[in-house]
């Protein structure tokens, strides 16, 4: 069979599955199999493939047609140009999140004097997505990474090494294990914000998909805001406050993220953010 005719077949299935992506995941897969680029799979359809390579190729698509996602088949995932390596134990970095990394530097750029080192804490860093993201960004900020869970600190560090980015990693609930001083600081957070009840509303694609990812990266109590309610909690307990908090929310129960953050920091300038699907997605809190 020719590139053609498997990428024909494969992305058929994927379709009669639902999947919004059938085409681009067919694409990726067969890239991963016969270890290229996309772009050269697509310049040679007529390339013909070998029995192992369309075994194993029809075996990742098998898996994906159960909803398995292309990341975790892969075992990787591009985040704002850098591969990040994935885990089934670790969240998969969303395109959305992408846009809270721009926020961020975006404040950075614009608040911190030249040459001067601005601290970020990223809490509940996972595959250290966010916070390699803004090194790469702003390699002249002070950057840490707090994480409660021990796979995902080892795959971040793994990350930054692969990346040569420097990041201190440090094994953390919330701020708790954060000793330094949160003067100047800006907190940027995507922590778990999903309500569980929220998951009717989902396509079968994306509910299927979320059943491959740690529930303890997902979801935080009704409404999705007790990890939030910490956050801010930990904050609120210490004298010295930070600069800035940039939070990825969810979207069902944006007003109710919103008046939390208000009510934690009635003094702050709070607003909320839409991402590029317009739907309200993160909150910008200046101190
Ligand atoms: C939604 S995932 C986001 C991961 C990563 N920041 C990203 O954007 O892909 C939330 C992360 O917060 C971590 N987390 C949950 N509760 C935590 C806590 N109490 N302290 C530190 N990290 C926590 C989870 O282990 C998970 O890695």
């Amino acid at each position: 069979m020719t590139i053609a005719q498997v990428l024909t077949k494969a992305s058929k299935l994927l379709i009669t599955k639902k999947i919004t992506s059938a085409y681009l995941d067919a694409e990726v897969l067969l890239a991963f199999v016969l270890k290229t680029s996309r772009e050269k799979v697509l310049a040679h359809p007529e390339r013909k493939l070998s029995l192992a390579q369309i075994k194993k190729f029809q075996s990742l698509i098998a898996r994906r047609a159960k909803y398995e996602p292309v990341a975790h088949l892969i075992s990787y995932k591009f985040f704002y140009g850098l591969p990040i390596k994935g885990l089934p134990q670790v969240l998969i970095p969303r395109p959305e999140t992408e846009q809270l990394v721009e926020l961020v530097a975006e404040y950075a750029n614009k608040t911190v004097t030249k040459g001067s080192k601005m601290p970020i804490l990223d809490v509940g860093t996972g595959s250290g997505c966010i916070c390699l993201a803004l090194k790469k960004i702003l390699p002249q900020a002070q950057i840490w990474g707090l994480e409660l869970s021990t796979e995902a600190l080892k795959l971040a560090r793994q990350n930054a090494k692969n990346l040569g980015l420097s990041v201190d990693f440090i094994k953390s609930d919330l701020l708790a294990g954060f000793k330094g001083n949160l003067q100047d600081v800006v907190i940027v957070a995507n922590l778990p914000y999903l309500d569980r009840q929220e998951l009717r509303d989902f396509s079968v694609e994306v509910r299927r998909g979320l059943s491959y990812e740690p529930a303890e990266a997902l979801f935080a109590g009704r409404h999705g805001l007790s990890a939030y309610r910490k956050l801010f909690k930990q904050i609120n307990q210490r004298e010295d406050k930070p600069r800035a908090i940039f939070i990825e929310i969810g979207s069902a129960f944006w007003r109710d993220f919103l008046k939390l953050a208000k009510d934690n920091f009635p003094q702050a300038e709070v607003s909320s953010l839409r991402d590029l699907c317009g739907k309200q997605r993160f909150i910008k809190i200046i101190l």
